[in-house]
C-alpha cells in the first residue's frame, strides 16, 4: 500500500524530534500503523542544524503544506494561537487530518476546531499537547472510558516542577533554574506561561473536558503561579509532612467543575508529591477504576515526538473508518457534552496551609481559633515556631480541614485585621488526593 503522505509544519525541538523518530523507526512504525508513514514536506523558517531532512521537500510558508494536494496529514508544531489556528483551520477545509501538540491552540480554539473537523470528517489528534511523551489522553478518553471520573490532579509543567524540586533539593534560586529550564529547551517561549500555571491551565482544560464531557473552557480556569512561593514555606510544609507542588485539580462535584492550577502541599508519602524534576505526572481517580497514575517525560524532544508519532499512528489506522465510529476528539460523543458549569475559584473546595506572622503575646493563638471556628473552619495541625529575633513576630503554621474558598477568604481578612497579626497571611491550598 503507498505510504500516507505527512507534512511537518515547524522544525523545532519537537518538529525535529518528530522527523528523527519517524526514520529512525520507520520499520516498527509501518508495523503498527499498516502502512508506511512518509514526511513529504516540511515547512520551517530557519533551518535546523540538528536535523538532517535529506531530500525532503523545505517550504517557508506553513499554508502551502495545508494546500499541498499530496499531503494527507498535516502535523502543527509552530505553537501560539494565531497562525497554528489559520494553519489547521485551512488542513481541516481541505480535508486533511491533522495532528497537534499545541496545548494553548486546543484549549482555546479547540471547540471550534473540533466541530470544523466533523464537518470535513476527518481527526484532529492532541496527545502529545498534555503532558509530552505520557499517553495520558488516550488513557482518560478509551482506556478509563467505562469510569464517571471524580478528579484529575497533575503535575503537567515540567519548567515548574523543574524549579521547584531544584529549590527544595539544592536550595537554588528561581531564576537560576528557571534561566537552565529555558537552555535545555522546556520552557515555553514566554516563560511567564511555565511559572504563571498558564500553560498548565491549557493542559488542565483539555483533561477537564475529557474527563468530564464539557466543552473546552479555558477562560474560566483558575491559575495561581509558583513565583510568590518562599523557601520559609518549603521548609514548614516540609516539617508538616507535606510537599509544595505546582498542581492542576479538575474535580466534578455537585454544584459543578472545579478547574484550578496553583501551589499545592501534597502529603509527602504519595507517590505523586515524589514526582521531581521536568517529569510529569497525572492522577486519574475514577468511580470504578479508583486512583490511577501516569508518569513520565513531560516535555523534551523526543518524549513529545513519542505522542506525537503514536496519533500519526493512530490516524493512519482510522483514516479508512467511518468518521460516525471513530473516538470522539474530547472522549464524549459531541451532542452528549454536560453544561455542567466551571465554578469560580470562590465556591471550591480544599484544605489550607496558613503562616500567621503573630506577635508574641498571651490570646493571639485564642484568637486566632476563633475567627476559623465562627466560620466553621476546623484545624487539622498546628505549628508554631519561636519568635524571630530581628521582629520578634512568631510564625504560626496552620493546616486545616476543607472549606469552600470564600469562607476562608473572609477568615483570612479578619485574621489580617487583628492588632496582632502583621503583614499578609500566606494561604497555599492542601490536597490529600485520597
Ligand atoms: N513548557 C512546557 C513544560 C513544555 O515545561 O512542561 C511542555 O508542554
Amino acid at each position: 500500500m503507498k505510504p500516507v503522505k505527512v507534512g511537518i509544519c515547524g522544525l523545532g525541538t519537537v518538529g525535529s524530534g518528530t522527523f528523527n523518530v519517524l526514520k529512525r523507526n520507520a520499520e516498527e512504525i509501518a508495523r503498527r500503523a499498516g502502512r508506511g508513514i512518509e514526511v513529504a514536506q516540511i515547512a520551517q523558517r530557519r533551518p535546523n542544524p540538528n536535523c538532517d531532512t535529506g531530500s525532503t521537500p523545505i517550504t517557508a510558508d506553513v499554508l502551502a503544506v495545508a494546500d499541498n494536494p499530496e499531503i494527507d496529514v498535516v502535523v502543527e508544531l509552530i505553537g501560539g494561537y494565531t497562525l497554528a489556528r489559520e494553519l489547521v483551520l485551512r488542513a481541516i477545509a481541505n480535508g486533511k487530518h491533522v495532528v497537534t501538540a499545541n496545548k494553548a491552540l486546543i484549549a482555546v480554539h479547540g471547540n471550534e476546531i473540533f466541530a470544523k473537523a466533523r464537518e470535513q470528517g476527518v481527526i484532529v489528534a492532541f496527545e502529545a499537547s498534555v503532558a509530552g511523551g505520557i499517553p495520558v489522553i488516550k488513557a482518560l478518553r478509551e482506556g478509563l472510558a467505562a469510569n464517571r471520573i471524580n478528579w484529575v490532579a497533575g503535575i503537567i509543567n515540567g519548567t515548574g516542577n523543574f524549579i521547584l524540586s531544584e529549590m527544595r533539593e539544592k536550595g537554588r534560586t528561581f531564576p537560576d533554574v528557571l534561566a537552565e529550564a529555558q537552555a535545555l529547551g522546556y520552557a515555553e517561549a514566554d516563560p511567564t506561561f511555565d511559572v504563571e500555571g498558564i500553560d498548565a491551565a491549557h493542559k488542565l482544560t483539555i483533561l477537564a473536558s475529557i474527563a468530564f464531557g464539557i466543552p473546552l473552557q479555558f477562560d474560566k480556569a483558575y491559575t495561581e503561579g509558583i513565583t510568590r512561593l518562599t523557601t520559609a514555606d518549603v521548609g514548614y510544609a516540609e516539617a508538616l509532612g507535606y510537599r509544595i507542588k505546582h498542581l492542576g485539580v479538575a474535580r466534578s462535584t455537585a454544584q459543578g467543575i472545579e478547574l484550578r492550577v496553583h501551589p499545592t502541599l501534597i502529603p509527602a508519602d504519595r507517590l505523586i508529591a515524589n514526582v521531581n524534576g521536568v517529569m510529569n505526572a497525572v492522577m486519574v481517580n475514577g468511580d470504578a477504576v479508583g486512583s490511577t497514575l501516569f508518569y513520565g517525560a513531560g516535555a523534551g524532544q523526543e518524549p513529545t515526538a513519542s505522542a506525537v508519532v503514536a496519533d500519526l499512528v493512530d490516524v493512519v489506522r482510522a483514516m479508512t473508518s467511518d468518521p460516525e465510529n471513530r473516538v470522539p476528539h474530547l472522549a464524549f460523543q459531541p451532542d452528549a457534552l454536560s453544561d455542567h458549569p466551571v465554578l469560580p475559584i470562590e465556591s471550591c473546595e480544599s484544605a489550607y496551609y496558613l503562616r500567621i506572622q503573630a506577635k508574641d503575646h498571651p490570646g493571639v493563638l485564642a484568637q486566632v481559633a476563633s475567627i476559623l471556628s465562627d466560620r466553621g473552619i476546623n484545624i487539622e495541625s498546628i505549628m508554631q515556631k519561636e519568635a524571630e529575633e530581628h521582629d520578634g513576630l512568631v510564625p504560626m503554621i496552620l493546616i486545616t480541614h476543607r472549606v469552600i474558598e470564600r469562607h476562608m477568604v473572609e477568615a483570612i481578612a479578619a485574621l489580617e485585621a487583628l492588632d496582632d497579626v502583621a503583614g499578609d497571611v500566606v494561604r497555599i491550598r492542601v490536597e490529600h488526593l485520597n
